[in-house]
């Protein structure tokens, strides 16, 4: 029998994110995709990873990668001031994308990618990869459909703690020009998109940051971020991220309404539990399923570009955690609350 085709994908940015992703697929070994090219701008970053992982080619200019006719699809796992720019000549050069979160730093900028992916009928992808874990599906379309009655009320809170050498080892974490923000935008946003895919459209926004264990090591960016929104229909959430929460706790994402409650809880993005009160446990299930939503995500983005099957987390689709993150930075700043207008592209 003839083997089913593979989407073969280039990898640009050999960092965290990246050799996590091969490592669990070293477990999953996912069959829709086959890595066959690395790229980073260090050499020997891209060298040694390549050889970790068995990819046939290292690069160290992202152009020259484009230029290969093996690359169908290109991963995308840079600093956020880079999604914009590589993501943009990745279509120009005929290539799908799948990039990480966030789509980009700014809304002109996430709209201007999207826009961009349509007109030259590519796909791409942002890896808002929660989407795909199990039990946070299920979570989410347990809203969406009903099952809580109407929503109140939604709680995120992402305590994490990191170390300082989380921010030595990657020092574009702690500038507003390199990472856009700090917790909010970096970890709480996967929890923000859940928010944002559950509960619809904002209609006014409130935020305070503030930079407390980190400011001695040069942290421009919030390390403790708060908010609040209010929906169009007129329910409500509220927001808590941090990366300074010593010990961390574990993550909670909750939807509150006329017939009960349903919540997740669980630590970094690994074996999210679901308590349902007085509402039923439904039996749905994300297209695709891996060892861990990073793999399912990534079997998700290369459904849709083989077969056309819709992928969870499209760029439109992502624009909603980086509007409600930048109108918390927005407001924190200014003091004053946000009126969200001009959401025309929101669908
Ligand atoms: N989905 C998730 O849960 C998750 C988790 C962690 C990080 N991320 C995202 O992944 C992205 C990367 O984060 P990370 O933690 O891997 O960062 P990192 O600092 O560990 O790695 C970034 C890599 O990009 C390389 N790089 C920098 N400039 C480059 C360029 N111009 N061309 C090619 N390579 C370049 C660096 O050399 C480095 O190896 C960010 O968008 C981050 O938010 C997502």
């Amino acid at each position: 029998m003839a083997e089913k085709k593979r989407l073969q994908v280039g990898i640009a940015g050999c960092g965290w994110i990246a050799r996590n992703l091969m490592l669990i697929n070293m477990i999953d070994r996912m069959r829709e995709i086959s890595f066959v090219a690395a790229m980073d701008v260090n050499e020997q970053v891209a060298t040694r990873f390549s050889k970790r992982f068995h990819i046939k080619k290292a690069y160290m200019n992202f152009e020259s990668m484009l230029e290969d006719p093996a690359v169908d699809a290109v991963y995308v796992a840079v600093p956020h001031h880079l999604h914009r720019s590589m993501v943009t000549k990745a279509l120009d050069a005929g290539k799908h994308v799948l990039c990480e979160k966030p789509i980009a730093i700014s809304i002109p900028d996430g709209i201007a990618m999207a826009e961009l992916a349509d007109k030259k009928g590519l796909k791409l992808g942002i890896n808002y990869m929660y989407r795909y874990d199990k039990n946070m599906y299920r979570m989410v379309n347990s809203v969406r459909s009903g099952n809580i009655g109407t929503p109140y009320y939604a709680i995120v809170q992402i305590p994490w703690f990191r170390k300082p050498s989380y921010f030595e080892k990657s020092p574009w974490h702690k500038k507003w020009e390199t990472s856009g923000g700090g917790t909010l935008i970096t970890q709480t946003s996967h929890a923000i998109d859940l928010m944002a895919w559950a509960m619809g459209k904002p209609a006014t926004i409130s935020g305070e940051i503030g930079t407390f264990r980190f400011g001695n090591i040069g942290l421009e960016v919030e390390d403790v971020g708060i908010g609040s929104v209010r929906f169009e229909s007129g329910a409500l959430g509220v927001i808590l991220g941090s990366q300074a929460t010593k010990p961390q706790k574990p993550d909670q994402i909750g939807f509150y309404g006329e017939k009960g409650s349903i919540e997740c809880t669980y630590w970094y993005s690994f074996i999210a539990r679901l308590h349902c009160r007085y509402v039923k446990r439904t039996s749905l299930k994300p297209p695709t399923r891996g060892l861990a939503s990073i793999t399912s995500s990534f079997r998700g983005f290369a459904r849709w570009v083989l077969d056309g099957s819709p992928y969870l987390c499209t760029a439109w689709d992502a624009l909603k955690p980086l509007y409600i993150v930048t109108a918390l930075y927005e407001s924190a700043k200014s003091g004053k609350k946000i009126h969200c207008t001009s959401l025309d592209w929101w669908r």
